[in-house]
């Protein structure tokens, strides 16, 4: 499959965003970015630390400057942090800049994933379980609403995951909705 957009993914923290965007990067031979990396990368600073500096809506500025300049890269697959999708700005120039794929996660997978993490600093409350469920309640919508494409990778290893969904990538692009 030639790429010539990008292929945005959205979902969840702990939805496996960046280990099956590797995946599929590779399978289809094009680059990778990991948005909230890049964030890092750029400011160099950790997730946490720009958090605890700026506060939340100082990252969401960040995370919205950066994922619009990762998008008017080269196509790549993108993963985006979890609440990439509450800006509507972020929203359209995603949708406008390629596929945008909502990868979605059972909650008891996903919490064994992210159990003890240090990293995710909305996580870091006292009953992480009812933090998830409470931000999937609000951003469920907008990942449906954003995405061209859903797709529930379960308990598929990356490559097999990586392996489904280009196929359904390719036929999405042989029969448009
Ligand atoms: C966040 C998700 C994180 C990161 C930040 C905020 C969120 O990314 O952007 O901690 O609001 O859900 P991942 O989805 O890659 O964990």
């Amino acid at each position: 499959m030639h790429v010539s957009h990008h292929i945005v993914l959205v979902g969840p923290m702990g939805a496996g965003k960046t280990t099956l965007g590797q995946a599929l990067a590779a399978r289809l031979g094009c680059a990778f970015v990991d948005v909230d990396a890049r964030i890092a990368a750029d400011h160099g600073q950790s997730i946490p630390a720009l958090f605890a500096a700026e506060g939340e809506a100082g990252f969401r500025r960040r995370e919205s400057d950066t994922l619009r300049a990762v998008l008017a890269g080269a196509p790549a697959v993108v993963a985006t942090g979890g609440g990439a999708v509450l800006d509507a700005g972020n929203r359209a120039a995603m949708r406008a800049a390629g596929t945008v794929v909502y990868l979605t996660v059972d909650p008891v997978i996903q919490l064994a994933r992210l159990r003890g993490d240090t990293g995710r600093p909305l996580l870091q409350t006292a009953d992480p379980a009812g933090t998830l469920a409470a931000l999937q309640a609000q951003r469920e919508p907008l990942y449906r609403d954003t995405a061209h494409l859903v797709f529930t990778p379960g308990t598929l290893a990356p490559d097999a995951a990586a392996r489904m969904l280009a196929d359904r990538l390719a036929s999405l692009e042989s029969h448009p909705a």
